[in-house]
């Protein structure tokens, strides 16, 4: 099966890649890491699949070389990674772990002999568990806590990275984590999450005046997003839709381009964000460079009794993949074209990830993911027509290189191009590898 988009479909110049993270590949038990909230998190009862972590994930800490020839034999032009905090910084602040330091200054290394643009990620979600002990992103500390950590890593990769963006997406790190609790630290405190909320674009705005005074460019944010639909054509449902669309979908880039929250959330947000936080969108507003989207799903919204948001997701018609996620490639066009007119105008759009789940066994030595085949095609056409109507996208960047730990569902879930054997760590590049391989030399 093939891609029906190649390379010569898109603008001069637009980018290929392909991403992951350091908690979910690297093997968090080697080279003198520190604990993280997610050691934490898996190690209590009910928060993770089979309580699976990432102590040994796909052990890319030792295979890296390997796993870079990869992606430059798939012909792509860029990787996107991240640095593990309690990697760097094992106790969250201070003495740097000189082993953390070379394995990224080899990464960068490796990713340039290859002809690879590195595109790094600062947060990728491994707090390290000092910094939980003391209130982790609740903790306006937090902020200072990362721009050190800025500092340090970058001052020994930041004269060869390509593009820099702090944070991985904020809802996961603030909402997800902390009002719904399914990722670690698991709180469902509404106190909690909105003051992660803010100072997570704190530590965003902190991290990339860090960065500028280090003289990089081409600095970024990364944030995700999911189209919400309304279940039923109540205006009770809109305004459910309109609540969960603002928390997920606005809150953050109002905040980096008006340095405003939306009015829709301030009803619930005003009593629980810190003292002074309105001062903060000075730092918040430190321009960028680009915008990176990471897009998978949309979900239908309806009103739900219960205190605010007060609402709940319902089941779509649409075809899921192995998540349950409905595929909604509309929904990649529409944010494309909504985020560059609403918020960013000329500002250069990534798509930073975008991919899918699937079952992916192996028969006979080979992967047949014809449903990820589509799925990327499919996202392509909407990106394409994105750039028919004169959106700035400049590059498309699929999740993932390897099948890896998905969070809270452990090994689980496979969105990688490449299957990963989590018994002998064997790489089998899927049939959606060789597509794309093939896609990008057309
Ligand atoms: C995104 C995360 C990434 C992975 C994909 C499936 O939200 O950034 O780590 O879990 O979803």
């Amino acid at each position: 099966m093939e891609l029906s988009h190649g390379r010569s479909d898109f603008p001069e110049g637009f980018v290929f890649g392909t991403a992951t993270s350091a908690y979910q590949i690297e093997g968090h038990a080697f080279g003198g890491a520190g604990p993280t909230h997610w050691d934490t998190f898996a190690a209590t009862p009910g928060n993770v699949v089979r309580a699976e972590n990432g102590a040994r994930a796909c052990d890319h800490y030792h295979r890296w070389a390997e796993d870079l020839d990869l992606v430059a034999g798939a012909g792509l032009d860029l990787y996107r990674f991240s640095t593990s905090w309690a990697r760097i910084q094992p106790e969250g602040r201070g003495a740097a772990n000189p082993e953390g330091l070379d394995f990224y200054d080899r990464l960068v290394d490796g990713l340039l002999a290859r002809g690879l643009k590195p595109a790094a990620t600062l947060y990728h979600w491994e707090l390290p568990a000092p910094l939980a002990d003391r209130g982790g992103w609740q903790n306006r500390d937090i902020a200072a806590r990362f721009a050190e950590f800025t500092d340090v890593i970058m001052r020994r990769i930041g004269d060869r990275v390509w593009s820099a963006a702090p944070i991985n997406e904020p809802w996961c790190v603030a909402w997800l984590s902390h009002f719904l609790g399914h990722h670690a630290p698991g709180l469902r405190d509404i106190r909690a999450a909105v003051r992660a909320m803010h100072h997570v674009l704190l530590a965003h705005g902190q991290a990339i005046t860090a960065m500028r005074a280090l003289g990089m460019r081409n600095l970024g944010a990364v944030c995700n997003f999911e189209r919400a639909l309304p279940a039923d054509d109540s205006p009770a449902a809109a305004a459910a839709t309109d609540r969960y669309d603002a928390v997920y979908n606005r809150f953050f880039l109002s905040g980096l381009f008006h340095g405003r929250y939306p009015d829709t959330v301030m009803e619930a947000f005003a009593p629980h964000l810190p003292v002074g936080w309105e001062a903060d969108f000075d730092t918040i507003r430190a321009p960028i460079d680009w915008l990176g989207l990471n897009y998978y799903t949309c979900k239908r919204i309806a009103a739900a009794p219960g205190p605010w948001p007060a609402l709940a997701e319902v089941p779509g018609p649409l075809p899921k993949t192995e998540m349950g996620w409905e595929i909604h490639p509309e929904g990649l066009e529409h944010f494309l074209t909504a985020t560059a007119r609403d918020f960013t105008g000329d500002l250069p759009l990534y798509v930073t990830e975008n991919g899918m789940a699937a079952p992916d066994t192996r028969v006979a030595g080979r992967i047949e993911d014809a449903d990820r085949i589509a799925y990327l095609d499919a996202h392509l056409a909407a990106v394409r027509r994105a750039l028919a109507a004169g959106v700035p996208v400049r590059g498309y960047v699929v999740w993932s290189l390897l099948d890896n730990y998905e969070w809270a569902l452990g090994y689980a879930k496979r969105f990688g191009l490449v299957h990963v054997d989590f018994e002998s760590l064997q790489r089998t590049p899927k049939a959606s590898y060789h597509a794309l391989a093939r896609a990008l030399a057309r």
